[in-house]
């Protein structure tokens, strides 16, 4: 017989065993629901009376997609699209392919591109310039972590959920080896675990 629903532990009282795998939680779970309800709302008066298109840039975005798209009160389409970036050594430049295309025809739509985390910004650069092909209305950017690195910038970042320094982070849709994702919060990862 399968485990009852009655022997499953309540999630908000389980800790997630990657939880100690953090240095410092920086955003918790409320935190974040709070600062994504703001944005959604922000979002739905700016885009009021527009045909606003979510693009998210996966796959670390999708747990902010999904949440955001629950906060807007308008009309709104989503899809997605796939980019890797690698660099071939620490300090190289990163190289960006596009892995997954556009299903919907963006022609005349006021396109909302959101991003995980914006670090150096060769990921969204890559993305617009494959949004603009499109044709469409407008392209505006969202990105939930902007990395306050002084450097300069390739992109402009209209809407910015919380402002970080340097420092690698995961949870939330974020990952190091594919890992931490799940986590409900966005904390610094132990340098400890890729040193
Ligand atoms: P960019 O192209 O340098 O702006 O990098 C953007 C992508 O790199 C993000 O979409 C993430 O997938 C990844 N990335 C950058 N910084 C971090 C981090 O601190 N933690 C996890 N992933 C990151
Ligand atoms: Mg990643």
């Amino acid at each position: 017989m399968a485990l009852g629903a009655t022997h499953i532990e309540p999630a908000d009282t389980m800790e997630s065993q990657d939880l100690k795998d953090l240095s410092e939680v920086l955003f918790t779970g409320d935190q974040i629901a709070a600062r994504v309800a703001a944005l959604g709302e922000y979002i739905s008066q700016e885009y009021q009376g527009k045909n606003l298109v979510i693009i998210g840039v996966l796959k670390g975005v999708v747990l902010f997609l999904a949440d955001l798209m629950r906060e807007i009160r308008i009309p709104v389409q989503f899809d997605v699209v796939g980019a890797s970036s690698y660099r071939s050594g620490k300090d190289a430049a990163p190289q960006v392919s596009i892995t997954k295309d556009l299903d919907i025809d963006l022609h005349g739509k006021d396109v909302l591109i959101l991003e995980d985390i914006y670090d150096t910004g060769r990921t969204l650069q890559v993305v617009y310039e494959m949004v603009k092909l499109y044709n469409p209305a407008s392209i505006e950017v969202c990105a939930l972590l902007y990395k306050t690195i002084p450097r300069e910038r390739v992109m402009p970042v209209k809407y910015v959920g919380f402002e970080i320094g340097n420092v690698f982070v995961v949870g939330y849709g974020l990952d190091y080896k594919e890992r931490y994702r799940n986590l409900r919060c966005i904390g610094v990862l132990n340098p400890e675990i890729y040193e």
